[in-house]
């Protein structure tokens, strides 16, 4: 086991040595934390592999710190990128273009497609200035919620990885939007804080790839080779209820039982007669996004067995909440009109 160092924002000349020399450092980021190596280094990175115990047939995202590093990364620079680019960057969107001959097999996971993402939190920025561009996945054990502080990366991390940086609290909370541009039309692999109708607005037909909302068919391909791997789960057994907000608290106050809590809005707590977990209020998407990872954890925590939670809609970020829930549960809904 090494020992794994807790660094400050402003001891990143110890982290991007770290990095420099091919070990891994955990990052914040806008989105989630992040587990980072050197991108252009495939010994460096094939160990973010090992440390989380990820599949290495699933890609990583690079990090970049300006626009112009993305000329040497990738093969071609459409048009299309460069308004996703201007619109979004820096920020929590990744666009997946044809790769440069100078990303490792282990980044990009022996497909021909590499996925980049410029990040809007400054100490991340400045790492990849002081260092190189990041490959860097989320930052947790593969498998479990991603974490969104530094105390969620230690929790998973300690004694696997060389440093983590503590840069506070994520804003956004889930991980980046994925959107490919390596298909015509582009296609929508990953919704996160940039929406699918932010997409539209720039690039007019964005496709949702079906493995946003559904579970894969036997047999059928994974655009992005992440969605098919069992997601964002706690210990705890999450159970999605869909349903007016009357039978939704006539269902969870029968189950006061010692061992259940429930994800719920800001509107249901004073009806609720069971342990809870608030994510936000039951239209501010962002806000529920930005809670969810952490109430999971913070779930597991408190030793629940089974948490239920409200089948969330899919309108804006609001998106992005039901495609970790949905995975988290399982792709069980409970109707509670039948
Ligand atoms: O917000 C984020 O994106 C965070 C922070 C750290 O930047 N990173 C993150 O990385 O969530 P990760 O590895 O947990 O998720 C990356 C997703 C996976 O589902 C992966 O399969 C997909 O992006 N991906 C990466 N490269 C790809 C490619 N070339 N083609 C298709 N999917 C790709
Ligand atoms: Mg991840």
């Amino acid at each position: 086991m090494m020992k794994t160092l807790l660094l400050q924002s402003d001891e990143l000349e110890t982290a991007a040595a770290i990095l420099r020399n091919g070990g891994l450092v955990a990052m914040p980021t806008e989105t989630v934390y992040g587990l980072a190596a050197d991108a252009l280094n495939g010994k460096a990175v094939a160990k973010i592999f090992a440390a989380k115990g990820r599949p290495m047939d699933n890609p990583l995202i690079v990090h970049i710190a300006e626009l112009s590093q993305i000329k040497m990364l990738v093969r071609e620079f459409p048009e299309s990128a460069r308004k996703l680019a201007e619109a979004f960057w820096p920020g929590p969107l990744t666009i997946i273009l044809p790769k440069g001959d100078c990303i490792p097999d282990e980044v990009s996971a022996g497909l021909d497609t590499v996925a980049i993402r410029c990040p809007a939190h400054d100490t991340a920025r400045r790492l990849i200035r002081l260092s190189s561009p990041l490959a860097a996945p989320s930052a947790n054990l593969s498998g479990s919620p991603s974490p969104t502080t530094a105390r969620h990366v230690m929790d998973d991390m300690n004694g696997r990885i060389d440093a983590v940086i503590d840069g506070g609290e994520c804003r956004v909370g889930v991980e980046s939007t994925v959107v490919t541009l390596a298909t015509n039309p582009p296609r929508l692999l990953r919704p996160g804080g940039i929406t699918l109708e932010q997409l539209r607005e720039v690039l007019g037909e964005v496709v949702l790839d079906d493995a946003v909302l559904h579970p894969l068919q036997n047999g059928q391909q994974a655009a992005s080779p992440g969605m098919k791997y069992k997601h964002y789960s706690p210990k705890a057994n999450v159970i999605l209820l869909k349903g007016t907000e009357e039978a939704f608290l006539r269902f969870v106050n029968a189950r006061n039982d010692g061992t259940s809590a429930v994800l719920c809005y800001e509107e249901d707590k004073p009806e609720l007669r069971l342990p809870y977990l608030s994510v936000g209020k039951a239209e501010d998407y962002e806000t529920q996004a930005n809670r969810l990872f952490s109430s999971l954890r913070e779930a597991d925590e408190r030793g629940y067995h089974t948490v239920y939670a409200h089948c969330p809609e899919t309108e804006g970020v609001g998106l992005a909440v039901y495609n970790r829930l949905i995975r988290a549960a399982g792709f069980e809904v409970k109707d509670l009109e039948k």
